[in-house]
């Protein structure tokens, strides 16, 4: 019972995360059970948080211009596709000239379901319900000769990576491609501190429950006993490593029990739990974190109105 206890890669995380002596912390990828997605979808929704829109905006206006700076052999992969909104308009670019074929690549079956429905009309979809890098192995695997590879990888998922760790993640992904093969990569931006605030920390609360989630679905699925009440959403501001940081504070000395994960572990009071790091980016740090990762920058475009960018990164 003991090492059965640990056997989830969830628990093993939870039961690392919780038991570090300077900062408490659990990995971000535990925020996407299915409420923390529905959560995560009505957050990209809030006006104060223009993030995915941004983004949409910036894949609607240049999808065409996208396709011009690429040979017409794609194959499309995307990382962490949802239901693959925002890559509807890529493959209108493509269609109907170039039989495409996209592989969407997630760990909701839900959202690759709703992905091939919605995009099926569009070209060949072939959802991968997997990690990014088993989903970019099997798709280097299946990939016919003479094919290019354009890789989404939106959103600004790569800011959730210390800097360090983005760079290694960059590389894995170039590790399974070819030269010439693209990579779109979506990175918000460095803006006014006020208004990262705002974006992290709404006023109804969407995000606060988003991030009150994980303590719930640990709860849920590891037999704990958190007191989400006993929990408060916080959202910091890192100046020194350019972040936004997402927090669970506890108010008061207390004592939680983890059944599943074998845990039983303490907060003082104010003591936080640190859930997410957000980096933010200038111009010339994804160009070189692109270049060291083995990728060329080869157009960029940004929005106006809330500053995001688009990358596109040829494997060189
Ligand atoms: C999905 C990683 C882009 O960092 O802004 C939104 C997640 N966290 N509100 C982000 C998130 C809190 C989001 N990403």
């Amino acid at each position: 019972m003991y090492a059965a206890a640990l056997d989830s890669e969830f628990a093993r995380a939870v039961r690392a995360g919780l038991t570090r002596t300077e900062q408490k912390t659990l990995p971000c990828r535990y925020l996407y059970d299915d409420v923390g997605s529905a959560l995560f979808e009505a957050i990209t929704f809030l006006p104060e948080y223009g993030l995915t829109r941004a983004d949409a905006r910036i894949i609607q206006a240049n999808a065409g211009e996208l396709i011009e700076c690429l040979p017409d052999n794609l194959l499309v992969a995307e990382l962490g596709s949802g239901t693959g909104a925002k890559t509807r308009a890529i493959l209108e670019a493509l269609h109907p000239c170039q039989d495409v074929v996209y592989y969407p690549i997630d760990v909701s079956a839900a959202s690759l379901a709703k992905c091939k429905q919605e995009l099926g009309s569009l070209g060949a979809v072939v959802p991968l319900e997997t990690s990014y890098l088993e989903g970019m192995r099997q798709v280097a695997e299946r990939r016919a000769p003479g094919k290019t590879l354009l890789v989404l990888f939106l959103g600004s998922t790569i800011g959730n990576f210390d800097p360090e760790a983005a760079i290694d993640f960059l590389y894995a992904i170039r590790l399974c491609l070819q030269e010439g093969d693209a990579l779109l990569l979506g990175t918000d931006m460095v803006k006014p501190v006020d208004q990262l605030m705002a974006a992290y920390d709404d006023p109804a609360g969407v995000t606060a429950a988003f991030n009150l989630n994980l303590l719930a679905r640990i709860n849920r699925e590891l037999a704990a006993d958190f007191d989400l009440r006993q929990f408060e959403h916080v959202i910091r501001y890192n100046g020194d490593e350019q972040r936004i940081e997402m927090h669970l504070r506890s108010r008061q000395y207390q004592i939680v029990s983890i059944r599943r994960a074998d845990l039983i572990v303490d907060f003082a009071p104010n003591e936080t739990i640190r859930t997410e790091v957000c980096h933010k980016f200038r111009s010339e740090q994804v160009c070189r974190m692109a270049r060291v990762a083995g990728f060329q920058m080869e157009a960029q475009w940004l929005d106006e109105e809330w500053a995001f960018a688009e990358n596109l990164l040829v494997a060189r």
